[in-house]
């Protein structure tokens, strides 16, 4: 058993593309200060039954800054999948608890979105030291400017839009885009205004298809015989919920779309699904650089005694924040937020 002071960390819910340049800045931090380094595997799976981990040092983290995925590897929900329920036999959160507190850590770092930290919350919450970092490609958590991820997968829906523009405009068809982001539109709403979009639909701003093929007609008349359109999979009808599809998961809005504005306008349509292409591949720069400066400074922090919260950017600056201020709620598109009123002032419509 070393003697030396010990941090662990772990990746949790759906990947990103930056997890392993967090990893590889919090062990070169880590190292730096006189930590040993774990990195404990499947997301908090990792710390269920006899804990898995292994100790990460410089060597185990080289020529990771630009790898997509996680060398940790990572779970979504698993055992942790609702609330903790004080009692249940095998209590995952307990199982996760003593864990921690046995394997004498200054701190975990939970790399995660709002799932992860609501999990890290729990933990804190039962006195295990925690520091949460922001990820997900959805750009969800409240607390933070921006999650590492996103600008990622922003990249690639933009490039595909930009793909599909072409073959729209040889076709004069609707092309439809359906991207991730859960539950928020950040993912569409930036990719519709980079990509030139003709149409954004977000479930900030739930729609209504007769305005989006009057729009598509009102396009043909003018002389633009192809439209553009962006739906988040989490858009929705007015008066309407979320699409789901026989595997229980959200998606399908792309498709609806695409067949409604072709019975409704007579314009051959077509629905691309991204799905994970925007969670895989190498980071931008710019989710390298956050990724890189997130990891440094969960450690900074747990060496410093800050425990209970998660870092941030803030506007220029990374912060901690209280992490209850991370999860009490999701960080969603303001209907009358300059994003918005930018894209419509440019003659883009959202069906409202
Ligand atoms: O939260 C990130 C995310 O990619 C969402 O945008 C998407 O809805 C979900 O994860 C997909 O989860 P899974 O990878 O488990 O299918």
């Amino acid at each position: 058993m070393t003697t030396k002071k010990r941090i662990a960390m772990l990746t949790s819910g759906g990947d990103a593309p930056g997890l392993n340049a967090v990893i590889r800045a919090a062990v070169k931090s880590g190292e730096s200060l006189g930590y040993e380094m774990l990195g404990i595997e499947d997301g908090f799976e990792g710390l269920i039954g006899t804990p898995r981990y292994r100790v990460l040092t410089d060597v185990d983290v080289k020529e990771l800054l630009n790898r997509g995925g996680t060398i940790l590897r990572t779970t979504n929900r698993g055992h942790f999948n609702g609330p903790r329920v004080v009692g249940q036999p095998d209590d995952p959160y307990l199982q996760a608890y003593n864990n921690i507190m046995g394997m004498g850590l200054t701190g975990l770092i939970t790399i995660g979105g709002e799932g992860t930290q609501t999990i890290a919350l729990a933990l804190a919450n039962m006195g295990a030291p925690v520091i949460g970092v922001p990820k997900t490609i959805d750009n969800d958590l409240a607390g933070t400017d921006r999650t590492f991820g996103f600008d990622t997968a922003l990249q690639v829906a933009t490039d595909a839009l930009d793909r599909l523009h072409t073959t729209a405009a040889s076709h004069n068809r609707v092309m439809v885009l359906e991207v991730m982001g859960r539950h928020v539109g950040w993912i569409a709403l930036h990719c519709g205004i980079g990509g030139g979009a003709d149409v954004i639909l977000i479930p900030e701003i739930p729609f209504d298809i007769n305005k989006i093929a009057e729009h598509v007609t009102a396009r043909d008349k003018a002389g633009n015989q192809f439209t553009m359109i962006v739906a988040a999979e989490g858009a929705f009808p007015r008066g309407g919920k979320p699409i789901y599809g026989d595997n229980g998961r959200l998606g399908g809005v792309g498709q609806m779309v695409a067949e409604q504005i072709q019975a409704l306008t007579g314009k051959e349509s077509r629905c691309v699904v991204l799905g994970h292409l925007q969670r895989g591949g190498t980071p931008t720069p710019y989710d390298r650089i956050l990724s890189t400066r997130f990891g440094a400074a969960a450690v900074r922090a747990l060496h410093e005694g800050i425990t209970g919260e998660m870092v941030a950017l803030s506007a220029q600056d990374i912060t901690t924040v209280p992490m209850i201020e991370a999860v009490s709620h999701l960080k969603t598109i303001r209907p009358h937020s300059d994003l918005v009123r930018t894209a419509k002032g440019v003659g883009t419509i959202f069906g409202d």
